[in-house]
């Protein structure tokens, strides 16, 4: 089989990128490991930047969106029995959509089947080769068959476990890396929002934050330590831990539930010869900031951007500046993201610790910069082509 940009990885990056190219009229094909029903029901992100929502949009996939998301304008810091609002829509200008990760995966899946995109579930076995030729190829097993797609291009958007970044050759990548001394619990339970915004909640005995996914729908986190197991936690432990951190919180049933480790991680360059990473494959987020998600958008934005330069008038300069362009962002996000966890968490370091970090949330109370540039990071700062 033959195509223009072979895609690795159903996830946000890759079904965006599909429908990017599908747009510009770019031949492609995505390659994914899991069943269809699988990616369509994992659970992770729910926060949408406003550069998120309008790239949907673009592409034609926003309509549940516009429906079912919920439009939110500001957030709460929560601290010592204080619920600070920061009004992002006053102090930016901007807002943030609540939607579930799944779901735009769902609606994005419908549209690329719809136009014709070939999404090829439950391959196994991905192999990359002759990166640094003007034809790589992807090998892989699909309905018990090896096969062989030849592209112009390999978009790597296969996560953090992926084969694209190993596929890399030893001494090109540089990798910076943060691992977190703790993870995050997370539930899904059927209990109305206790709040009409988010609530980011500083405690003495650890983080916690109050989302949501629906009127019906809570979405909950507790910061717990790394080697903390599901065992340990049985509903009436999360709710009790919740309660004295965030503070009222509606109960209902919980149906999903899992524990996250907190790291940050970069790979620089994101690409080599044909190959090209984007989202998750190149870079991970601690999830306070809430912007892995939307850095994988941003990627494929500029990414689709430069082989559209390519393939309509045969400039590289795009896909030569595309590590340098991604990664301005990625940097800001990474900065953020550490911001929030190192304002936000135990951290571990103690009295000292918790002191300044009461410091840095009085701050955002009383000056309107502080508050201006926390609300500007988390709507997410303007997409621009070099950005
Ligand atoms: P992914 O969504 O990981 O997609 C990669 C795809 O590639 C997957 O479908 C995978 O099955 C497929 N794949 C992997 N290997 C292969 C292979 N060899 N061959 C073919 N396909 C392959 N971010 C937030 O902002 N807020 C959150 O609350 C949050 N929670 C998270 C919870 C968890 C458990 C995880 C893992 C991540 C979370 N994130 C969160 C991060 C956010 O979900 C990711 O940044 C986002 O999914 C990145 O999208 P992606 O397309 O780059 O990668
Ligand atoms: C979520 O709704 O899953 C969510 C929201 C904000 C974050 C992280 C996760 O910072």
């Amino acid at each position: 089989m033959q195509t223009k940009v072979g895609i690795v990885g159903a996830g946000p990056a890759g079904l965006t990128l599909a429908l990017l190219l599908q747009q510009a009229g770019i031949e492609c094909v995505v390659l994914e490991a899991r069943s269809r029903g699988y990616v369509e029901q994992r659970v992770r992100a729910g926060l949408l930047e406003q550069n998120t929502v309008d790239l949907l949009h673009s592409v034609g996939v926003a309509d549940r969106l516009d429906s079912e998301g919920l439009d939110h304008t500001g957030v709460y810091l929560r601290f010592q029995g204080r619920a600070f609002h920061v009004d992002m829509l006053r102090l930016t200008g901007r807002k943030i959509t609540i939607y579930g990760q799944q779901e735009v995966v769902k609606d994005e899946i419908a549209a690329l089947l719809e136009r014709g995109v070939p999404v090829l579930f439950d391959v196994a076995d991905v192999a990359l080769a002759d990166l640094e030729s003007e034809q790589p190829r992807i090998a892989y097993t699909h309905d018990g068959a090896r096969q062989e797609l030849e592209c112009d291009f390999v978009a790597g958007c296969d996560g953090s476990h992926g084969v694209c970044r190993p596929s890399i050759s030893g001494g090109v990548l540089t990798d910076y890396e943060l691992v977190y001394p703790f993870s995050w619990l997370g539930i899904l339970a059927e209990a109305p929002p206790s709040t009409d915004e988010l609530i980011y909640a500083w405690h003495e005995r650890g983080f916690a934050l109050h989302s949501m996914r629906s009127p019906t729908v809570s979405r909950l986190y507790l910061q717990v330590p790394n080697d903390d197991s599901l065992d340990g936690w049985p509903d009436e432990r999360i709710w009790d831990e919740l309660r004295v951190r965030i503070g009222k919180v509606n109960e209902g049933p919980i149906f999903d539930r899992s524990i996250a480790p907190m790291r940050s991680n970069v790979c620089e360059p994101m690409q080599h010869g044909r190959l090209f990473l984007a989202g998750d494959a190149a870079h991970i987020v601690p999830a306070t900031g809430a912007k892995g998600l939307n850095l994988a958008v941003n990627d494929v934005r500029l990414l689709s951007t430069a082989l559209r330069a390519y393939y309509e008038d045969g400039s590289t300069t795009g896909l030569d500046g595309y590590t340098s362009a991604a990664l301005r962002r990625v940097w800001r996000a990474q900065d953020f993201s550490n911001y929030m966890t190192q304002l936000l968490h135990d951290l571990g370091g103690g009295a000292y610790e918790r002191a300044l970090q009461l410091a840095r949330l009085e701050y955002l109370t009383r000056s309107e910069a502080a508050a201006t540039s926390l609300a500007e990071n988390y709507v997410g700062l303007p997409a621009a082509p070099d950005f």
